[in-house]
């Protein structure tokens, strides 16, 4: 890969830091400096509730260097510098895939596929600001400074993300582009009047448990998407979503290792207590500790919410946007065959005759059917990661991954009643065994109870255990937000 001839250095004098030569577009410039503001103030409208006047310990992006993208230091939220980064431009990329695979990538939106490419965009990203709406009165319970700090790193990133996709919008798109992007800060997660686009990114995170599930599940469906983005045969897109992955990857750590620390947590008081019986569930949530069964059902929960946002298996959308050449598959490059799938197909797990079969569709038509299968392949690695701590505890108990046709609103599974297990039953069992399923209203009730605050420097909550480092190699007794 060259990257030549290609500009890497951030112009952080700027208002709006970037490395897409902001400065040299009057035009383009003069409309993003007219959006700021109405950024901040949405920021400070639907962003994180309080705390905007306390210093972070955050990240931020001042390059696009693999080896030193990033500094950190403490910095209030709203002064957080929010740029424009796109990953290093690759001389000579081709269209990787679709109909027009091998012709030069495009610089400018193809007028052919002007409104299919600004649906892209705008569908991704809108779920960047759902995701800080959705998460935005977590401060108040946080864990731990630690949590606190990673909360709002994840919170100030996907406020950047939204940037990259309105840079895209009104740089590329005129006057549609600046009124999507304006509509990008009116709708509101769970707003009956105005929701966010895609139905996961309208569900409420009321507690912490729920936004480790969410940055560890739907922040991968966010990685699937921009993967497949990075992709596309539209240049600007697939550099602005290849640097967005880099920052996506710490989302799904935080998710990851949070939930890793809440079963070990429970894992070593059940040890202390010399409770083995994980289904011991009083005893256990006496200790203050968050049962497994009950971690089950959340992520089964957020799991098959996440499921849903990839749409319908079978999609003449997603096809479209294959064959044209804007929106590819997971890792496309990796993928043994002509990237082009007229001849191909793709086994597509189908209700036929009341029973779950996998029936071989035309591989074009399936797009969205093997992205949620290579979603569902990459969550089940932190899920066989949490296994692996819970028995090197001693405990027995196994978590696992929902079927994929379990709790679907979307897609060929939405009309049937189908176990986490897999197995399809009536309704009314459905609902008889619900509570086994997914979190009941109890369930809820009682994590809710446990999120109290834990601000004190090198505390934490009793349900989660201190992670076993810091960020940026600081200690885990670190100030990473300063309250004082
Ligand atoms: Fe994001
Ligand atoms: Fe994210």
């Amino acid at each position: 890969m060259s990257t030549e001839n290609v500009r890497v250095e951030v112009d952080y004098n700027a208002s709006i830091p970037n490395n897409v030569a902001l400065a040299e577009d009057r035009r383009l410039l003069k409309a993003l400096e007219e959006w700021h503001p109405q950024y901040l103030a949405w920021w400070g409208d639907m962003g994180p509730e309080g705390f905007n006047d306390k210093e972070v310990y955050l990240r931020t992006a001042v390059g696009v260097d693999p080896k030193g993208w990033a500094v950190f230091d403490h910095v209030k939220m709203p002064d957080y510098r929010w740029g424009i980064l796109l990953a290093p431009k690759v001389e000579g990329r081709t269209i990787p895939f679709g109909k027009h695979k091998g012709e030069p990538v495009w610089q400018e939106v193809p007028a052919e596929y002007r409104s299919m490419l600004r649906r892209l965009i705008v569908i991704q990203g809108d779920t960047e600001p759902a995701s800080v709406e959705q998460q935005r009165h977590l401060g108040a319970t946080a864990p731990s400074l630690y949590d606190m700090r990673n909360l709002f790193q994840v919170n100030v990133e996907e406020g950047r993300h939204l940037w990259a996709m309105v840079y895209l919008l009104v740089k590329y798109f005129g006057k549609d582009g600046r009124e999507e992007a304006k509509m990008m800060l009116q709708r509101r997660s769970g707003n009956e009047d105005s929701p966010r686009i895609l139905g996961a990114f309208n569900e409420e995170t009321p507690d912490w448990l729920s936004f480790f599930m969410f940055t560890y599940f739907t922040d991968r469906d966010g990685k699937m998407q921009l993967e497949s983005l990075a992709q596309s045969g539209f240049d600007p897109l697939s550099l602005s979503c290849r640097f967005m992955l880099t920052e996506e990857a710490h989302h799904m750590f935080v998710g990851e290792s949070g939930v890793m620390r809440v079963l070990e947590r429970t894992c070593e008081a059940m040890n202390e207590a010399g409770i083995t019986d994980p289904y011991d569930v009083e005893a256990i949530r006496k200790m203050g500790v968050i049962d497994l069964p009950t971690v089950q059902r959340k992520l089964n929960f957020h799991m098959s919410v996440t499921h849903d946002l990839f749409g319908s298996e079978l999609s003449t959308n997603a096809a479209s946007a294959f064959e044209a050449g804007l929106k590819g598959r997971f890792k496309e490059e990796k993928i043994d065959d002509d990237h082009q799938l007229y001849d191909d197909t793709y086994p597509v797990t189908q209700l036929l005759d009341g029973q779950l079969i996998d029936v071989e569709e035309n591989a074009i038509a399936a797009i969205n059917g093997r992205l949620l299968d290579d979603y569902i392949k990459d969550a089940k690695g932190g899920i066989g990661r949490w296994n692996k701590m819970i028995a090197k505890l001693g405990i027995q108990f196994e978590l696992t991954a929902p079927h994929k046709a379990f709790n679907r609103d979307i897609g060929q599974f939405s009309d049937v009643c189908v176990t986490p297990q897999g197995d399809i039953v009536e309704q009314a069992t459905f609902e008889a065994n619900i509570s086994s399923y997914l979190p009941t209203e109890s369930d809820l009730n009682y994590i809710n109870s446990l999120m109290k605050p834990c601000y004190e420097k090198g505390q934490y909550a009793t349900w989660i255990n201190p992670p076993k480092v810091g960020i940026n190699q600081r200690p885990v007794d670190f100030e990473y937000v300063k309250l004082a």
